[in-house]
């Protein structure tokens, strides 16, 4: 079973090869550059990028792999959530695919395709509990299996990595800005005591939106803003980057304990997305795990920003379910729930 999967959701142009659910190859072309310079992601540009590389890396992965379009017997594309145009610009690419071989469509899911990645690299045990953190969105699900994922809390207001982002911004760093104030925590200590919203009692949603301002007005207190640009006050940064680091760990720590509390039967702690490749909450949660003796998984850091490997193995995983979609397959903007809306291989023809 070979399956091509794409990912085009936000700003990298993300292109793989799964083979009976081992990874054989991957391709990544990143937009930062281009989006660096407006300090976020403009979605108009983002589009034009994906439709500006895909092509390319479709046929650069074919070509290294001596790979043929028609021994691809899955084609699985990101459908959501993300920016409405970048989805679509990998829907489409991969609907055209589909239409030039005999090869079957399948749309993922981006969010539970970050945890899945924990999948490829070992074996899971399921019930988990996954702790999903990304640029645009924190959310805890409760897994029975691969296929079955219930939501049980989510950002409010800012995801986490935009508390990073966002921050970041205002030191003078490049977007996206969460790699780079990890490189400096390290080299730091947690000198400030920032708010940790952990909402009501048994809540599990998260609120990043508090951390975000309580930043930026530590910052302008310090006079810290663009220092990291001039490489001015580097401690003083550095202290600050751990500080934050310390925060977002901590929070995250707390309400993957509550939804422990809450769900006593899971067997293991997943932890993905851009932000699971940060080093302290990286040690946090595998503390955690530890200490109830459950096991810990998150994907090499390569692996948690988006790729098309994750996309790739969502999709091999769904097929074993026999689950697919027709071209009718429908792109999910941010916002909107990503509906579970396969069908089953035998109910339908083609398209
Ligand atoms: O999952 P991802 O690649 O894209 C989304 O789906 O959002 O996550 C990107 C986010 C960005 O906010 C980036 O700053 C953050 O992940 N990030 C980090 C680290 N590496 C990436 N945040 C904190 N520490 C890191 N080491
Ligand atoms: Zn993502």
């Amino acid at each position: 079973m070979i399956c091509l999967g794409i990912e085009t959701s936000c700003d990298d142009t993300g292109i793989a090869l799964v083979e009976d659910g081992i990874l054989k190859d991957s391709l990544l072309a990143s937009q930062e550059e281009v989006h660096a310079i407006f300090g976020g992601v403009v979605p108009e540009l983002a589009s034009r990028e994906h439709y500006r590389f895909l092509p390319a890396l479709y046929d650069r992965l074919m070509a290294r792999n001596h790979a043929d379009l028609a021994a691809v017997d899955l084609i699985a594309v990101a459908r959501g959530p993300g920016l409405l145009g970048s989805l679509l610009v990998g829907v489409a690419f991969a609907k055209g695919l589909v239409l030039a071989s005999r090869a079957r469509l399948i749309g993922v899911d981006h969010l539970r395709a970050h945890l899945l990645a924990c999948a490829l690299e070992q074996q899971i045990m399921w019930p988990a509990l996954g702790l999903l953190v990304s640029g645009g969105h924190t959310r805890i699900y409760l897994a029975t299996s691969p296929y079955d994922f219930q939501l049980l809390g989510r950002s409010l207001d800012d995801a986490a990595g935009e508390a990073f982002d966002k921050t970041g911004k205002l030191l003078g760093l490049a977007y996206p800005a969460g790699r780079a104030m990890d490189v400096l925590a390290q080299a730091g200590e947690c000198r400030h005591e920032l708010p940790r919203a952990t909402l009501s009692e048994d809540s599990l949603n998260f609120s990043f939106s508090g951390l975000k301002a309580a930043c930026a007005r530590l910052i302008a207190e310090k006079s810290l803003g663009d220092c990291a640009q001039r490489h001015e006050r580097l401690d003083e940064v550095r202290d600050f980057c751990a500080s934050l680091n310390e925060a977002v760990a901590q929070t995250l720590r707390i309400k993957l304990e509550r939804a422990l509390k809450q769900h006593p039967e899971v067997h293991s702690i997943l932890l993905a997305g851009g932000v699971a490749a940060n080093s302290l909450v990286r040690k946090k949660i595998a503390a955690l795990a530890d200490s109830h003796c459950l096991q810990f998984a998150t994907p090499t850091p390569a692996l948690c920003q988006d790729n098309g490997a994750m996309i790739a193995f969502a999709g091999y995983l769904a097929s074993l379910e026999n689950l697919r979609h027709g071209l009718d397959l429908e792109a999910i903007p941010r916002g909107r729930a990503v509906p579970q809306d396969y069908v089953c291989q035998w109910e339908s023809s083609k398209g």
